[in-house]
C-alpha cells in the first residue's frame, strides 16, 4: 500500500455531532446534519472531519461509551446515513475520520454483558478484574473523572477496572481475543473508506494496573505495531492518538515513521499551562504567554524530522480558546485571528474544532443544574464534599468545563441559531453576532482568517516542510518565529496581549511580501493590541 501521507499538507476540521446540526428537530445533531453542511466545510477548505463518537452509546460520557461499534446511534441516523456522508464528502475531497474508543466500551456493550457472567464466559477476559483486598478495592487507582477506578460486582465478588466513568469499563489489551475483535472492527470502518482513526486515550491500553502503570505502559508501542499492521498499515490513512502524557520523546515513538505506528498524536503540555502545578485542570492559573511559546517551539523542534505534530486550540474537551487565551469581549475577533495566525504556520496537522472559525466563546453558568458533562459533575459533587465553596467550583467548570465547547454550533441569528427547530439537548448560546451567516457575509471576519490560512498551507510548502526557528523581540508578550526552507524564509509575529507592546528584532527583516494579518500591512515597532502578522522575508 502506498502512502501519500496526505494528511501532512491538510487541514482537519472536528465534529462534535451532537452538537453541529440537527435535521430531525430531536434536538440532537446528525449525520444528514453534516452531510448538509458539507459545502460550508469545503468552501472554507478542510479536507478531513474527525467526528466524535456516532455509535450507539447509552451517553454517560456523550458516546465515550460505545455499546456497539458497527451501529450508528439511533439519534445520529442510519449506517445507510454514514455510508451517504462518507461517499458525499469524498465527493468534495473530505475524507471522514472515526473516533475510536478502545480502551474501554460502555458496560452496556454486550461483551461486558457476557462478562458478568463469570470467569469460565470467554468474554470475561476481555475486561481488567481483580478481587478486592479485605473488602477492599484492589488499590488506590483513581478514575480520570474522580473516585476510585475500580467497581464491585457483588455477585462476582470481583471489581472490574474502569479509567473513566464506572459504565466505560477497561477492556484488557492483554488478551489476544479481544485485540482481534478489536481489529476486525477496525477493518470494517476501514472498508468503507474512512479517512482514518482518532485514537481515545490511546496511550492508556499499554496499562499495568497491578503496577498502578496506566499511561504509556511497557507494551503500548508493541500494542500499537501490532495494530497497525493488522489493520490501518494496509490503508493510506491518518491515525492521531490522543496521549495526554506524550513527552517529545514519547511522541517520536508513536511518529515516526519508520516504527509504523500511527501518524501523529495529539499533546496537551501546551494545555496544561494555565493550571496549577501537580494539580488537577480545575485549579487555576494565569497563562504566561513565553511559557505557551516555550512549549510550541520545543515541540517543533523536537519533533522535526523525526515524527509529526498536530496542533490545536480546542476540541470537545477543552473550553472555547478566545475566553481561555484570547479576549471574548472588545477583541474577539481580533484575538480569535492572533491565535490562528500563531498556530496555523507551524509545523503539523492543524485542527479546527466545530465553531472556532466563526470566534465562539465559552458559556458561563449559575448553578451545577445548568452542567450536563460528567467530568465537571464529578468534580463538583467530589469538591462539594471537601468544603469547597460553590463559587470557586463554577469558576473552575466556566474557565474549563467541557461544556463549553459543546453549546450547538451557531449556524444564523435565528431561533436556535439554526441548529435545530428542536429543544437542543444543551442551550444555544448568544448567536445574535456570533453566527456563520454573518461571518460569511463579512470578508473580515474570522471565517476569512481561517480560510486563508488553509489557502497559505497549500501554497506555501515551507509552512509545510520548514525549519522552525524562535526570532527574540525583546518583549516576552511579543512572540515571533520564523519558518525557512531554502531560500524561502516567513516571519510570524503576534502580540499576545490586550495592550500597545513594543518590540524590536535583533536584525529588522525585510519584507518581500505580506501574507496575512489582522490590522494593516505595516510593520512599526509597535503592535496594536492582538496584531499579528506573517510575512515572506528577504
Ligand atoms: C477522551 C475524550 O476526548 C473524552 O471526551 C472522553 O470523556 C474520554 N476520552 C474517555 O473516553
Amino acid at each position: 500500500m502506498k502512502k501519500t501521507n496526505w494528511w501532512k499538507n491538510a487541514v482537519f476540521y472536528q465534529i462534535y455531532p451532537r452538537s453541529f446540526q440537527d435535521t430531525n428537530n430531536d434536538g440532537i445533531g446528525d449525520l444528514p446534519g453534516i452531510t448538509q453542511r458539507l459545502d460550508y466545510l469545503a468552501f472554507l477548505g478542510v479536507e478531513a472531519l474527525w467526528l466524535s463518537p456516532v455509535y450507539a452509546s447509552p451517553n454517560d460520557d456523550n458516546g465515550y461509551d460505545i455499546s456497539d461499534y458497527q451501529k450508528i446511534g439511533s439519534e445520529y441516523g442510519s449506517m445507510q446515513d454514514m455510508d451517504e456522508l462518507i461517499a458525499k464528502a469524498q465527493e468534495k475531497n473530505i475524507k471522514i475520520i472515526m473516533d475510536l474508543v478502545v480502551n474501554h466500551t460502555s458496560d452496556e456493550h454486550p461483551w461486558f454483558q457476557a462478562a458478568l457472567a463469570g470467569p469460565e464466559n470467554p468474554y470475561h477476559d476481555f475486561y481488567v478484574w481483580r478481587k478486592g483486598i479485605d473488602g477492599q478495592v484492589p488499590n488506590e487507582l483513581l478514575s480520570n473523572f474522580g473516585g476510585s477506578a475500580w467497581s464491585y460486582v457483588p455477585a462476582l465478588d470481583e471489581y472490574y477496572l474502569h479509567l473513566h466513568s464506572k459504565k466505560q469499563p477497561d477492556l484488557n489489551w492483554e488478551n489476544p481475543k479481544m485485540r482481534q475483535a478489536i481489529y476486525q472492527m477496525m477493518n470494517f470502518w476501514l472498508a468503507k473508506g474512512i479517512g482514518g482513526f482518532r485514537l481515545d486515550v490511546i496511550d492508556l491500553i499499554g496499562k499495568e494496573p497491578d503496577q498502578l502503570i496506566t499511561k504509556n505502559g511497557p507494551k503500548l508501542h508493541e500494542l500499537l505495531q501490532e495494530m497497525n499492521q493488522a489493520t490501518f498499515g494496509n490503508y493510506d490513512v491518518v491515525t492521531v492518538g490522543e496521549t495526554w502524557g506524550a513527552t517529545p520523546e514519547i511522541a517520536q515513538l508513536y511518529s515516526d515513521e519508520q516504527r509504523e505506528e500511527l501518524s501523529m498524536v495529539f499533546q496537551f503540555e501546551h494545555i496544561n499551562l494555565d493550571k496549577q502545578a501537580g494539580q488537577r485542570k480545575w485549579d487555576l492559573k494565569a497563562l504566561e504567554p513565553q511559557e505557551l511559546h516555550a512549549v510550541f517551539s520545543k515541540w517543533q523542534t523536537e519533533l522535526a524530522g523525526k515524527g509529526w505534530n498536530s496542533l490545536f486550540w480546542n476540541n470537545h474537551d477543552l473550553p472555547r480558546i478566545i475566553s481561555r487565551w484570547g479576549n471574548d469581549q472588545e477583541y474577539r475577533e481580533l484575538s480569535g485571528k492572533m491565535l490562528a495566525i500563531y498556530l496555523h504556520f507551524m509545523q503539523g496537522t492543524p485542527y479546527i474544532y466545530q465553531g472556532e472559525e466563526i470566534g465562539m466563546i465559552n458559556y458561563p453558568v449559575t448553578d451545577i443544574a445548568e452542567v450536563d458533562d460528567i467530568e465537571s459533575r464529578r468534580m463538583y459533587a467530589e469538591r462539594s464534599a471537601a468544603g469547597y465553596s460553590k463559587e470557586e467550583m463554577l469558576t473552575s467548570i466556566n474557565a474549563k468545563g467541557r461544556d463549553n465547547a459543546r453549546h450547538p454550533m451557531q449556524w444564523n441569528d435565528g431561533p436556535n441559531a439554526g441548529f435545530s427547530q428542536g429543544t437542543p439537548w444543551l442551550p444555544v448560546g448568544d448567536s445574535s453576532e456570533i453566527n456563520v451567516d454573518a461571518a460569511l457575509a463579512d470578508k473580515h471576519s474570522l471565517f476569512y482568517t481561517y480560510k486563508r490560512l488553509i489557502e497559505l498551507r497549500k501554497k506555501e510548502t515551507t509552512i509545510i516542510d520548514g525549519d522552525y526557528q524562535v526570532i527574540e523581540t525583546n518583549n516576552p508578550l511579543v512572540l515571533a518565529y520564523q519558518r525557512q526552507l531554502g531560500s524561502d524564509k516567513i516571519l510570524v509575529v503576534v502580540n499576545f496581549s490586550k495592550e500597545v507592546q513594543s518590540y524590536q528584532f535583533i536584525e529588522n527583516p525585510q519584507i518581500k511580501a505580506w501574507l496575512i494579518t489582522n490590522y494593516q500591512e505595516q510593520l512599526t515597532n509597535q503592535l496594536q493590541p492582538y496584531e499579528a502578522f506573517a510575512l515572506k522575508i528577504l
